[in-house]
């Protein structure tokens, strides 16, 4: 695996795989990387001839100055385990070289970067659409693969490749969990072992909503999950919203698309932590 920290020798890199059309994959991470993210690398390797995984804690799209300073940095296990995943070329460039000057960019992905964590991180997504098209520019993948469980930015990612016309496919890759049903994240390193076993009641509160949905209406199932949400030591519900899963605008019936999603943000603690259910997907 090679390891490459500017654009300029990502380009010398990539040069002879583009001559010769090389498929390339590309996943894109803030590094912290675990189970999931190898997951990602894993499903990139066997679909292309090359990988790219980019590790870069992108400060645009933190909208809380905290967050971003104690986001995890793990860079030799990083290293490590994308090593002995396959990875072809680790990306880890510096802010100053992805940001040579502030982007003044601004992307509009409505409808579906104006509900849920667009309400409740102002500017996130706008950060991640910088960060991502800047990576999707300078790597021109053929596909770039990002985890479902953040459902909503796969939405967004997906809306801005079609506004700006990029040639790659989108790979959305299913939520790895724990053993416990812990949907796995880079922030789960932040949590106790205490707040860890409370966290576990996430996934399986929605598992359960899951069963009460078959005899119950969306906002029956909305109340289910809010009310068990908020019995639950130790959990503080943010929000729960059932939505169509391509548009991310809430449905009212289970009969109003082919595609419904729960998507949940839960502080355990001061970590927090986001995870969806599946509902309902009809070919
Ligand atoms: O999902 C993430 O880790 C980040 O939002 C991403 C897509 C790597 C952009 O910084």
């Amino acid at each position: 695996m090679k390891i490459v920290q500017t654009v300029a020798q990502l380009q010398e890199t990539l040069a002879p795989y583009r001559e010769t059309k090389t498929s390339i994959g590309l996943v894109p991470t803030m590094g912290a990387l675990h189970v999931g993210h190898a997951s990602l690398v894993d499903r990139s390797v066997k679909e292309n001839e090359v990988t790219v995984v980019s590790v870069f804690v992108n400060p645009t799209q933190f909208n809380d100055s905290n967050d971003l300073k104690s986001y995890p940095r793990t860079f030799d296990a990083d290293r490590d385990l994308l090593e002995s995943h396959g990875a072809t070329i680790l990306f880890a460039p510096t802010v100053k070289d992805i940001y040579p000057e502030p982007d003044t960019r601004v992307f509009d992905c409505a409808p579906v970067d104006s509900v849920m964590e667009g309400v409740m991180r102002p500017g996130h997504f706008n950060g991640v659409c910088q960060i991502v098209s800047k990576l999707f520019y300078a790597v021109e993948p053929t596909r770039a693969y990002f985890g479902e469980k953040d459902f909503q930015q796969l939405a967004v990612i997906r809306r801005m490749v079609k506004i700006l016309e990029l040639p790659l496919e989108v790979v959305g890759c299913p939520i790895v969990r724990e053993k416990s049903g812990l949907a796995f994240s880079s922030r789960n390193a932040r949590l106790t072992e205490v707040q860890r076993n409370l966290a576990v009641n996430i996934s399986a509160i929605l598992r359960e909503s899951i069963n009460f949905a078959a005899s119950n209406e969306v906002g029956e199932t909305k109340k289910f999950v809010e009310e068990a949400i908020e019995a639950s030591e130790g959990l503080r519900l943010e929000y729960f919203e059932i939505v169509d899963g391509l548009t991310m605008q809430s449905v009212s019936s289970w009969n109003d698309t082919d595609y419904i999603v729960g998507c949940i943000t839960v502080y355990c603690g001061e970590v927090r932590l986001i995870d969806n259910i599946c509902y309902r997907r009809q070919a």
